[in-house]
């Protein structure tokens, strides 16, 4: 029998897929569901130092390969997410909060509040790209490198940082360089691809209201890129760094490219919103089966060995 447990920075994970920051993971009842389920840990709602609204709806829209959306980071404040950690240690897994400042002393403040308290793992966001007049801090090289120095230097958690998609080999040069200098952790590569847009010819008007119709994409359409951004950073990282993949993870076939790719885990945003927390028991047993059956007995057999043409 296959097992899908791995770690993260000597942080075990018991399976291989757990939620994506994002749906259904702002509350505490919410949090609680993920607890209970078959997720390999608790990711908490990128938050904030204050509480936000959000962007007007509608907001967020399925579509049958993913789903658009401009949520603009509605959450409780960092505040409550401190609460909340002491309450899903219970679950007995990581519990793992996502940062998303706006600026670079909220995020050095959530930093410093969160060495106090008992979660595993940190994310910071440098790539929500839905806040309307903000760009996303993964594609300014120069803001990334300063904002991890001062990060790194106050942090003594497992910490990482979850980047936006790059098409560029260029890119990937750069931001490798960057994360190998300031020893980050792990990265979680992709967020959604930002600012695309659909449009509906009947009502001759784009499908969500925020930013004039521009969004993230997510879900199947993004995998192809997910994919390549995981495997760029694992070819760059030559084992010093983690990665978590992410994007377009439907099956445990998906799940199972982005372990050929290098990923040490996968987050899950757009299934589990559209089918619950039931996905993270299917998506391992597919892993589960089709590492059976290719005679793979753990994650380390195949991490990153996709084979050459
Ligand atoms: C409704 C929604 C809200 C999201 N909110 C966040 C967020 O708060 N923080 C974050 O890092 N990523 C956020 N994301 C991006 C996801 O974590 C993920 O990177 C992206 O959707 C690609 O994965 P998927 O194809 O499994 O959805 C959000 C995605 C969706 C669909």
């Amino acid at each position: 029998m296959s097992t899908t447990s791995t770690n993260i920075a000597g942080i075990r994970l018991e399976k291989y897929a757990l939620n994506a920051s994002g749906p259904d993971c702002t509350t505490l009842e919410e949090l609680e569901k993920i607890g209970n389920s078959d997720c390999a840990a608790i990711m908490m709602k990128s938050c904030t130092l204050e509480p936000r609204e959000g962007n007007p709806e509608p907001r967020y829209q399925r579509l049958d390969f993913g789903a658009i959306q401009a949520m603009g980071l509605p959450n409780l404040g960092y505040k409550e997410y401190i609460k909340f950690v002491s309450e899903l240690k219970k679950y007995n897994k990581p519990v793992i909060a996502s940062l998303s400042g706006m600026c670079m002393a909220d995020n050095l403040q959530m930093v410093k509040e969160f060495q106090d308290t008992d979660v595993d793992i940190i994310e910071v966001n440098f790539s929500c790209p839905n806040i309307i007049g903000k760009p996303q801090l993964g594609y300014d090289f120069e803001q990334t490198d300063t904002v991890l120095g001062k990060i790194c230097e106050i942090n003594d958690k497992v910490i990482g940082v979850k980047l936006p998609p790059y098409f560029d080999f260029s890119h990937f040069d750069s931001v490798a360089e960057i994360m190998l200098r300031h020893n980050v952790q792990f990265v979680s590569c992709i967020n959604s691809l930002g600012n695309t847009m659909i449009i509906d010819p009947e009502t001759e008007s784009p499908i969500i209201k925020p930013k004039g119709g521009y969004g993230g994409l997510s879900g199947e359409y993004v995998k192809p890129v997910g994919l390549s951004n995981v495997r760029a950073f694992y070819e760059r990282f030559e084992g010093k760094i983690q990665i978590f993949g992410v994007g377009g993870i439907v099956t445990g076939t998906d799940a199972f490219e982005y372990l050929l790719a290098g990923a040490d885990a996968v987050q899950i945003a757009t299934t589990f919103e559209k089918e619950g927390a039931d996905c993270f028991t299917r998506i391992d047993n597919e892993l589960k089966a089709i590492m059976g059956r290719k005679g793979y007995a753990s994650i380390d057999e195949v991490k990153g060995k996709l084979k050459a043409l």
